[in-house]
């Protein structure tokens, strides 16, 4: 799963030319375009389908480049970077006046992040070598929008195939849902996008829990709108003691339901397609888009999840399936 020096030589032709290249990062995968140039960024909202005033997160090689992107950074926000870069954390940081428009949204930010996969980051070092030490790619996650975000390179293919000139395989991405996202343009840091990297994380550098705000609604955080992640079959949300019921009235209707679990069945020859997931939030998340995929081909007539603990550890994955419960079953 590691792309050959062609590919990154081809990759990196592609980002100098204006065209888009799709990207695996430990998250979910990219859809990459050279953050400086504006008409190669607006390829990526016509690749998507997405609205144009969505901002972009720009990612970079290294620290080095962040002075060049932000300004005003604040003492914790260079912190956070210490702790967690490379790796699935976003800073959103008051923009230089250069960046361009159709990178921030309009907005006076920009979010930035520098990825944990080794095959991101040796493309964003080979690109900053020909491009400038502190050149960029923006990349939102490569879905149409609206969409379940791509975990594999075939997820990428199936989303966005023909308008995708490279896509680069770094194999299945570990972490499996999107970053977290901490505003730091402001008094206080404040959570816009719960993720891997959780409160708990963050208090150790910050020195207590930072506030999560997800405004449901809001454009500002396109994954703040509340339907989101979302597949093409309806989908419910169930609670473990009602599930059996639930599945059996199904049935009676029937219905063949593509259940989300993390328990076994509880009764043998259910006409469902039943998915294990892991019990512990870091194996569910990394299961949970390929899996709800999975569900779409499956055929089902509705995907059933098994409510998960309302725990702080659970908040990423729970903030997906809400949105995803949202937005499923409209395309
Ligand atoms: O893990 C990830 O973050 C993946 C990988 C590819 O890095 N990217 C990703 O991008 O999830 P996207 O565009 O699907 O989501 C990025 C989120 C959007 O919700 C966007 O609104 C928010 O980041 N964002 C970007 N710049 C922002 C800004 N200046 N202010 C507030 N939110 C911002
Ligand atoms: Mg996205």
């Amino acid at each position: 799963m590691t792309p050959s020096d062609a590919d990154y030589q081809r990759a990196v032709e592609l980002l100098r030319a204006g065209e888009l290249v799709a990207l695996p990062t430990e998250t979910v995968y990219g859809l990459g375009a050279d953050a400086a140039n504006p008409a190669a960024v607006a390829k990526i909202f016509a690749a998507k389908g997405r609205p144009a005033d969505h901002p972009l997160i720009v990612h970079l090689a290294g620290h080095d480049a962040v002075a060049h992107w932000a300004e005003q950074v604040p003492d914790v926000a260079w912190e956070l970077m210490e702790t967690f870069w490379p790796g699935p954390l976003t800073l959103i940081l008051k923009k230089q006046a250069w960046v361009p428009d159709a990178v921030t949204g309009g907005q006076d930010t920009v979010g930035l992040r520098v990825p944990g996969h080794p095959v991101a980051l040796e493309l964003l070092r080979r690109f900053a070598a020909v491009a400038g030490e502190h050149a960029g790619i923006a990349a939102p996650s490569a879905n149409r929008f609206g969409r379940i975000s791509p975990t594999t390179a075939a997820h990428v293919a199936e989303e966005l195939g023909n308008s995708v000139p490279l896509i680069l395989d770094g194999g299945p991405c570990s972490v499996g849902i999107e970053s977290t996202i901490i505003d730091c343009s402001r008094s206080e840091p404040v959570v816009l996008r719960p993720g891997h990297i959780s409160p708990l994380h963050l208090e150790a550098v910050l020195g207590h829990q930072p506030a999560i705000e997800t405004a449901h609604g809001a454009p500002r955080v396109s994954g703040s709108l509340a339907a989101h992640y979302a597949p093409q079959t309806p989908m419910r949300l169930v609670t473990g003691e009602r599930l059996l019921d639930f599945l059996n009235a199904q049935r009676h209707r029937g219905g063949r339901c593509g259940v989300l679990s993390t328990n076994q069945p509880p009764q043998a020859g259910m006409p469902h397609d039943w998915r294990l997931l892991p019990a512990d939030p870091v194996g569910y998340a990394h299961d949970l888009y390929a899996a709800l995929r999975a569900m779409d081909h499956a055929g089902v007539d509705l995907i059933v999840v098994e409510a998960l603990p309302d725990s702080s550890e659970w908040a990423a994955v729970a903030d997906r399936l809400r949105r995803a419960v949202a937005g499923a079953g409209q395309s």
